[in-house]
């Protein structure tokens, strides 16, 4: 038996379709243009590259694309006095603060000075407590492209036993929170779990959220188990060349492949779900900010 392949990218191109022509009919029907706002603080080059591409999935989706860009040196002040003006500004619909930020900041309260209503990301205070109670909220993007792969997959998923390898607030604890909403048994299991392996052998659907390159093996798995892997790992690849990488999940593909029922490779499978399900969050906000209907397709 060999899993069958998870297409992420074909998932998140067809999303972001949808994402375009819900745009294209609210600028027709509300001359509604959905803006988001991306704040970049420093030059972090991993950081610049997800900005680069943010922006213009943003424009390719018809939407309106603002970069604000700040010195690695800015202030806590400046950086609050942007993210002040970006929640002022009606043209901008969501806003997003690229993470890391230089360490003389405060993500925290960067996170929890945007207007929960426009926080894309999902990460304000405000919006962990809703999700975690059930209650209307903005939805981490990784996580709700996860769950958008598995509804996609599975249709219900009511019942089966989900296992969470990772506890982050950005991953593994909203994962978990959007699996319990799904009426699956949740364990959320990390790098210091007693008998990892036992753990993972129970789970009907595992999302690996840990980091670790090749973590979770296919000895590991439960046959024909769903496993979605959200690890980007980028290790040296001799086989190609003297100083060459590539990147590689948190899951051992080659051990798990034969195991698995169905997985996500890495790359072309969660990745690209992540950004489509931003362009997704801001074509919500901007049609909760006028209080226009929800479209269909683009969250819970
Ligand atoms: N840096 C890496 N991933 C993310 C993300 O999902 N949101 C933000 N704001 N920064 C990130």
């Amino acid at each position: 038996m060999t899993a069958m392949l998870i297409d992420g990218k074909a998932h998140a191109g067809a999303l972001r379709a949808r994402v375009a022509a819900v745009v294209a009919g609210l600028r027709e029907a509300h001359d509604l243009m959905p803006g988001l706002a991306v704040v970049l603080v420093g030059e972090d080059p991993a950081s610049e590259v997800y900005v680069r591409s943010k922006g213009r999935q943003t424009r390719e989706a018809g939407m309106a694309s603002f970069e604000h860009r700040l010195p690695g040196s800015a202030s806590q002040d400046e950086v609050l006095a942007l993210v002040e003006a970006l929640n002022q500004d009606p043209d901008v619909h969501g806003i997003l603060v690229q993470l890391p930020l230089p360490l003389q900041i405060r993500a925290d309260l960067v996170i929890n000075a945007i207007a929960p209503e426009k926080d894309v990301d999902g990460f304000h205070i405000s919006n962990v407590g809703r999700l975690g109670t059930g209650q209307r909220a903005m939805v981490p993007c990784t996580p709700l492209g996860c769950l958008m792969l598995l509804r996609a997959h599975h249709g219900m998923l009511e019942g089966m036993d989900a296992v969470v390898v990772g506890r982050s607030n950005i991953v593994g604890k909203p994962m978990a929170h959007l699996l319990l909403g799904e009426n699956c048994t949740v364990t959320i299991a990390h790098s210091r779990s007693r008998d990892l392996r036992a753990i993972c052998k129970r789970a009907d659907i595992l999302i690996a959220a840990v980091g670790r390159p090749a973590m979770i093996e296919g000895d590991w798995i439960k046959p024909g188990a769903t496993v979605i892997d959200v690890g980007i790992n980028r290790v040296p690849a001799p086989e190609l060349g003297a100083d060459k990488t590539r990147l590689v999940g948190d899951v051992d593909f080659g051990s798990v492949l034969p195991v698995a029922g169905a997985i996500t490779p890495v790359p072309g499978g969660v990745g690209p779900m992540t950004i489509a399900c931003l362009l997704a969050n801001t074509v919500t906000a901007a049609c909760r900010a006028l209080a226009l209907p929800e479209p269909d397709g683009l969250g819970l």
